[in-house]
């Protein structure tokens, strides 16, 4: 199978640093670089509901290019999101805004579980385009291509909607293992054809999202959960692209994460980058970990904290630079912007 990267793409710093090869300058991108922290997002969104702007074309790429061009970010990520694949296979769900995936029939019994079908390219055609004409614009500028991750999304759809304790979802795992399975099997093939969509599309990375995962045990994660990553992931492993795997509050998983078939493990801020590589015994490449709300410090700690953050990452078989999570919808772009000039003039090799 061919891809449609730009070769400029492939050998872009991002990839590079995913890859572990030298890079001129450490990569940065932001989760949520794309979204409400920007007026030209919150305009060109106004009246258009999030589910459909995401299969509008000229909308997704617009607001995909949007932190590209006034940040000067290395990589633009793919403005979509995680339950996209689950409402084009039919499952009735809205994102409402300030709260975030809701469905309206949580996902409890078998049958509830079989009438969960698999994605075919067919059925994000508007992907596919949007991708494509993304990567024509993008020119040097990598896409990374994301899906979430079966655990993440087993836990809205068992849920319902967002959660603190995802009780439902543990419930169903330790109640009924065999059908939490098939329910992750078919999470793990949806969430790996998505990706595969994007990757054939021209992505030059991709990133699976296992948000919530950070609410599991090692064991329950080793136990009930990463087979099915492990799954997502080995979707697109021919297609050679870097895979970078994130979790929020994953300090203890990342060595299971890692082990799951990734490139490179996401950290997120509640560990260092240092005592992540010596968790994972700097098997992985690291993408990581500014804390979202030290963009709302004063900007000599700010400025201290990314100094710290890039010299720990030097000790990496490689860097990408971003944040713990995603940038806070308050946050003032032109901080963002700072951070990555600072980036770049910090780790000027
Ligand atoms: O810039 C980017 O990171 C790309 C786009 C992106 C979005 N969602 C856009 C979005 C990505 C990668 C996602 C993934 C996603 N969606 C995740 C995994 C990443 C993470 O944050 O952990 C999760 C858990 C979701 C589910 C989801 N969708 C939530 C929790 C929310 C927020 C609800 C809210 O309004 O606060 C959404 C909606 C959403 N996805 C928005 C954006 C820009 C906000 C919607 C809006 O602007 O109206």
């Amino acid at each position: 199978m061919t891809t449609s990267q730009t070769p400029a793409a492939v050998d872009s710093p991002l990839v590079r640093a995913a890859r572990g090869l030298d890079v001129p300058f450490t990569p940065v991108w932001f989760m949520r670089q794309a979204g409400r922290s920007l007026p030209e997002y919150r305009a060109i969104r106004e009246g258009t509901g999030m589910l459909e702007a995401c299969r509008r074309p000229e909308l997704v790429t617009e607001i995909t290019l949007q932190p590209v061009r006034r940040h000067g970010v290395d990589a633009a990520i793919f403005f979509s999101d995680i339950v996209v694949p689950l409402a084009a296979v039919g499952v009735d769900l809205d994102i409402v805004p300030g709260v975030g995936p809701v469905v309206e029939r949580p996902v409890r019994t078998r049958a509830d579980v079989e009438r969960i079908r698999d994605l075919v390219p067919d059925d994000v055609p508007d992907i596919d385009e949007s991708v494509r004409t993304l990567v024509a614009e993008l020119g040097p500028t990598p896409l990374v291509g994301f899906a979430g991750a079966p655990f993440t999304l087993a836990s809205y759809l068992v849920e319902g909607g967002p959660s603190r304790n995802h009780e439902h979802t543990k419930a169903l795992m330790h109640g009924d293992p065999a059908l939490w399975h098939d329910l992750c099997a078919r999470l793990a093939r949806i969430s790996g054809a998505f990706l595969r969509v994007q990757v054939e599309a021209g992505a030059s990375a991709v990133q699976l999202f296992d948000s919530w995962a950070g609410v599991l045990s090692r064991a329950d994660y080793s136990h009930y959960v990463q087979e099915h990553s492990t799954e997502a992931l080995a979707a697109v492993a021919d297609l050679e692209v870097p895979r970078i795997h994130f979790g929020v509050g994953t300090g203890e998983l990342l060595t299971l994460m890692g082990l799951a078939g990734a490139d490179v493990v996401g950290v997120d801020y509640r560990v260092s980058l240092t005592d992540a590589l010596e968790r994972t015994g700097g098997r992985w490449p690291l993408q990581g970990n500014l804390d979202p709300a030290m963009l709302f410090a004063p900007w000599k700690a700010l400025e201290q904290r990314v100094h710290e953050i890039v010299e720990e990452g030097r000790s990496a078989p490689g860097h990408i630079f971003n944040l713990g999570h995603g940038v806070l919808p308050e946050t003032d772009p032109d901080v963002v912007t700072r951070v990555v000039e600072l980036v770049h003039e910090l780790s000027a090799r």
